[in-house]
C-alpha cells in the first residue's frame, strides 16, 4: 500500500488559452511518494526546505487528497512525501503538480476507481488553495499527459486530449516573484469583440495546428492579445526572449502560465538551443538569476 510517482511540470495557457489550454513537460518533475495509514487524515512531509505548509487543508496536495478522502470513507488516512524539483512559483504547474500526483497517487492506493476527469476534479481543490481559483489548465495535462484543452470546468471538468507532433520545449524561470493572484487581478475584465474574435482564431487555429501536425499553422496561431499585453510588462527581459527567440526560429511562445517563466517552441533541437542561448544572454545581461530547462511534451 505504498506508491511512488512522478509529477511533471506543465506550461498553462499556450499564449492564447488562457485558462483552457495547457501541455506536460519531461522535466522536471517532483517525486513523490503515498502510503495508506491507519492514523486518520492527511499527513504532509515536505523533503526540502521552500517553506510550504504542512497543514493539510493549506497545502495543495492535502486539499486535493482531503476532497478525495471524503469520498472513500473506508480509507483512514494517507501520508504523503513530496520532494520538490519544480520550483514553487515558477510558473510551470509547480502547485498542480503536487496536487495532481496526491490524487493520481491515492486513486491507485484506491485499486484505480476514479476517472481522470474526476482526478482533475479533486485537484482542481488544490489549485484553489494555491491561487485561489479552481483553473484545470496545469491539472488536466499533469494528470492526462501530452497537451489538454479544457472545454469547461462547470459542471465538471469537460478535458479533451489533443495529438501534438513532436516540439521542443525551452523553458526560462527568471528569478523574480509573480503571484498567480497578482497576475489574475490586473486583467481586464472586458474584452473588445475585436481581440475576443483575434484570440478564439488563434485558438482554434492553435488547436487544428497541432492536430494536423503543422508547424507553420502552430507558429502563426502562438498569439496572445488579451493577457500577454497586460501580464508581460511584469517579466523583465520578455521583449528580448520573445523577438530573439523568433529570430533565432523558434515556432514562438510567450509567458508559461501566471509568469514569471517564459516558454518558447521549436520544431528542431538545435533551434530550442538556440532559443536557451537568448535566454540566457538576456538575462545575464539584465543580472538577474535564472533557470534554463530544454525538454518536449511529455
Ligand atoms: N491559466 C492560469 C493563469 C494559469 O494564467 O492565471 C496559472 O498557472
Amino acid at each position: 500500500n505504498t506508491v511512488s510517482l512522478l509529477a511533471p511540470a506543465t506550461v498553462a495557457n499556450v499564449v492564447c488559452g488562457f485558462d483552457v489550454l495547457g501541455f506536460a513537460l519531461h522535466e522536471p518533475n517532483d517525486e513523490m511518494h503515498l502510503r495508506l495509514t491507519d492514523e486518520p487524515g492527511v499527513r504532509i512531509v515536505n523533503e526540502d526546505d521552500f517553506g510550504l505548509p504542512t497543514e493539510p487543508a493549506r497545502n495543495v496536495a492535502g486539499a486535493a487528497l482531503l476532497a478525495m478522502l471524503r469520498t472513500a470513507p473506508e480509507v483512514a488516512g494517507v501520508e504523503v512525501r513530496i520532494r520538490k524539483h519544480i520550483r514553487p512559483g515558477s510558473g510551470i504547474g509547480s502547485s498542480a503538480a503536487s496536487a495532481a500526483g496526491a490524487v493520481v497517487g491515492l486513486n491507485h492506493l484506491l485499486g484505480n476507481r476514479f476517472t481522470q476527469a474526476e482526478l482533475v476534479e479533486f485537484a482542481m481543490y488544490g489549485e484553489e488553495v494555491a491561487s485561489g481559483v479552481r483553473h484545470a489548465d496545469n491539472i488536466a495535462p499533469a494528470i492526462y499527459g501530452g497537451v489538454t484543452l479544457i472545454r469547461s470546468t462547470t459542471p465538471a471538468p469537460d478535458v479533451v486530449p489533443l495529438d501534438a507532433p513532436p516540439l521542443f520545449v525551452t523553458v526560462v524561470h527568471p528569478q523574480i516573484e509573480v503571484k498567480t493572484s497578482d497576475a489574475r487581478q490586473i486583467l481586464k475584465q472586458q474584452v473588445p469583440l475585436r481581440d475576443a474574435v483575434r484570440q478564439w482564431g488563434n485558438v482554434g487555429a492553435l488547436v487544428a495546428g497541432l492536430l494536423k501536425h503543422d508547424y507553420a499553422l502552430i507558429g502563426r496561431a502562438l498569439e496572445d492579445v488579451i493577457v500577454e499585453p497586460v501580464r508581460s510588462i511584469l517579466i523583465p527581459g520578455f521583449e528580448q526572449v520573445k523577438s530573439g527567440s523568433r529570430a533565432a526560429g523558434a515556432l514562438g511562445g510567450g509567458i508559461s502560465g501566471s509568469g514569471p517563466s517564459l516558454f518558447m517552441l521549436s520544431q528542431h533541437e538545435a533551434t530550442a538551443q538556440a532559443v536557451a542561448k537568448v535566454m540566457r544572454t538576456t538575462y545575464e545581461q539584465l543580472g538577474l538569476d535564472y533557470y534554463v530547462y530544454q525538454t518536449t511534451i511529455n
